[in-house]
């Protein structure tokens, strides 16, 4: 008989079935014990405690004013509502300047705040970080594309890896941060065919938002889903999915289905 317990949550490595078999996996953001509890029964494979809860919890315009005390404390809320779905913490901006920084934050975000997995932004420069803290243990979803808290430096939210030498670069820096140990990567809007040349480049899963449904999963915003985004500020990659439905556990079972039958997303939330 093991001595170990029964693990029913989902791991890096049936993440990595998942891709090998072709299921999609569904993922979603959350900041609260409340929608953690949806989210989990409702079957989504991964939880996000993005920092963008900055935005669509605290009211900034950014997620640059966002800390590791902040994620910290909603991955702790989170945890408490998520038993099955992998949960991963957002490294939110300046909390891993240096390798020595990640480690120090990312190891509070899985002993502290409960999470299985942290999440950063970047490419090139973030190998070495990602290698660190993948020889110590902690496993990582590099988050490539769109990188948000680099919004002063871009001025825009807008589409990257347009032209060939853009994408050429984004291919090898995919491939540069699964050879330092990444677990897992994330694409924000990028073409969709810059998208499916790096899922087939690389052997881990690669996660969409915004870059098409060629991708092993997909991801969004929750405020999103539930139609709370205004109008005008709704990204084109989104999806309210509480349209027409009478409940938001209906809604988030659906955005789960529709991922997983890949209705979800259509050509026209592409690029
Ligand atoms: O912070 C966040 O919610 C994210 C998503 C855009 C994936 O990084």
């Amino acid at each position: 008989m093991s001595s170990h317990k029964d693990i029913r949550r989902t791991t890096v490595t049936r993440l990595h079935t998942m891709k090998a078999e072709g299921e999609k996996i569904a993922c979603l953001t959350a900041y609260d014990a409340s929608f953690a509890r949806v989210l989990d029964a409702a079957g989504m494979d991964v939880i996000l405690v993005g920092d963008s809860l900055g935005m669509v919890v605290q009211g900034h315009d950014t997620t640059v004013p966002v800390t590791v005390d902040d994620v910290l404390y909603h991955t702790r809320s989170v945890a408490r509502g998520c038993t099955r779905a992998l949960l991963m913490a957002d490294m939110p901006f300046m909390s891993y300047p240096t390798s020595e920084a990640a480690l120090h934050n990312a190891a509070r975000f899985l002993q502290e705040g409960g999470a299985q997995m942290v999440k950063l932004e970047g490419g090139a420069a973030q190998i070495e970080t990602v290698r660190r803290l993948s020889e110590n243990g902690i496993p990582v979803c590099a988050h490539l594309g769109l990188k948000p808290q680099s919004i002063h430096k871009l001025g825009a939210y807008r589409v990257q890896g347009r032209d060939a030498a853009a994408a050429d670069a984004m291919v090898k820096e995919a491939q540069g941060l699964v050879e330092a140990g990444a677990d897992l990567l994330l694409l924000e809007c990028v073409p969709t065919r810059l998208a499916n040349r790096i899922r087939d480049a690389v052997p881990i899963p690669v996660i969409g938002i915004g870059a098409g449904a060629g991708c092993d999963g997909q991801i969004l915003v929750l405020h999103d889903v539930l139609g709370l985004t205004p109008g005008a500020q709704m990204p084109r990659f989104a999806k309210d999915f509480l349209a027409g439905k009478d409940s938001i556990r209906g809604a988030i079972e659906d955005y789960v289905a529709q991922v997983k039958n890949g209705r979800f997303p259509a050509p026209e939330h592409g690029f």
